[in-house]
């Protein structure tokens, strides 16, 4: 497979996308300065639609498709699509992921983070940092006139040797023009297939790794909200990136 040409960006929408990037990781900054036990879901989302506003953005999530607040929240066996309230409060030994989406003068940047909140405990620890590892070995296989597949694959590989499963079903995404563009990106396709990485393509790498089972379901009261079938926790990392002439760029993380 290859990508289509809109998939490939200018260097003006590149470079629009890149400020983008900078202050969706801005806006993450802070949530790392400022998040901690006893804090309610609600006031992250607080944090980010001030902050998001303050630096000249627009939050990406509110609104879309109905998604009702400016941020995702999923604590624990929230997979992803976790909606900010008022009644979820972050305790000891939580671990949450923040994914923050920024329009900037039109521009889409997306990101995410997993904070750890108290005193975790250590297998706990032990699937946040793996998680992360998992995103930063996908990363290591963006070169351009390779495969998405072939990122796939390492950050899989990567799960698997520590036991943990890659979930199937959600994966990322193009990402600039549009909050969610082609292609779908795959953190489970087997080395040399899925699509070709070409210079200008940007997407993010955003693997949900689960300790338990890699099966999820939706919370059907809510219509958003992911949770893992077994309610084992699970944790993502998300890095936006550019393929470039030589390997990749990160525009956000
Ligand atoms: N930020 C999520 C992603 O990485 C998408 C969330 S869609 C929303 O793809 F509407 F829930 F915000
Ligand atoms: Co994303």
């Amino acid at each position: 497979m290859v990508p289509d040409h809109d998939m490939i960006k200018n260097p003006e929408q590149i470079a629009g996308i890149r400020e983008s990037g900078r202050i969706n990781t801005l806006v993450l900054d802070y949530v790392a300065e400022h998040i901690r036990e006893g804090m309610t879901t609600a006031e992250i989302d607080r944090l980010v639609d001030t902050r998001t506003r303050e630096l000249g953005g627009i939050p990406a999530p509110l609104g879309y498709e109905g998604f009702p607040k400016s941020v995702c929240t999923s604590v624990n066996s929230q997979v992803c699509h976790g909606i900010p309230d008022e009644g979820v409060v972050l305790k000891d030994g939580d671990i949450v992921n923040v994914d923050v989406s920024t329009i900037y003068n039109g521009y889409y940047g997306d990101s995410s983070r997993m904070f750890c909140i108290g005193n975790v405990k250590e297998e706990n620890l032990r699937l946040v940092r793996v998680a992360k590892e998992c995103m930063e070995m996908g990363i290591e296989q963006v070169k351009p006139w390779r495969f998405l597949g072939d990122m796939a694959d390492a950050v899989n590989r990567h799960a698997k040797e520590n036991g943990y499963s890659v979930v199937i079903d959600i994966g990322g995404h193009g990402v600039g023009l549009e909050f969610h563009e082609d292609p779908f990106v795959s953190y489970v396709a087997p080395a040399g297939t899925e699509m070709l990485m070409v210079p200008g393509m940007i997407f993010t790498i955003e693997p949900m790794i689960n300790m338990g089972t890699a099966d999820i379901y939706l919370d059907d009261k809510n219509g958003w909200t992911i949770y893992t079938e077994d309610g084992k926790p699970s944790a993502q990392w998300e890095t936006m990136v550019l393929v470039t002439e030589d390997g990749c760029e990160i525009l956000a993380h």
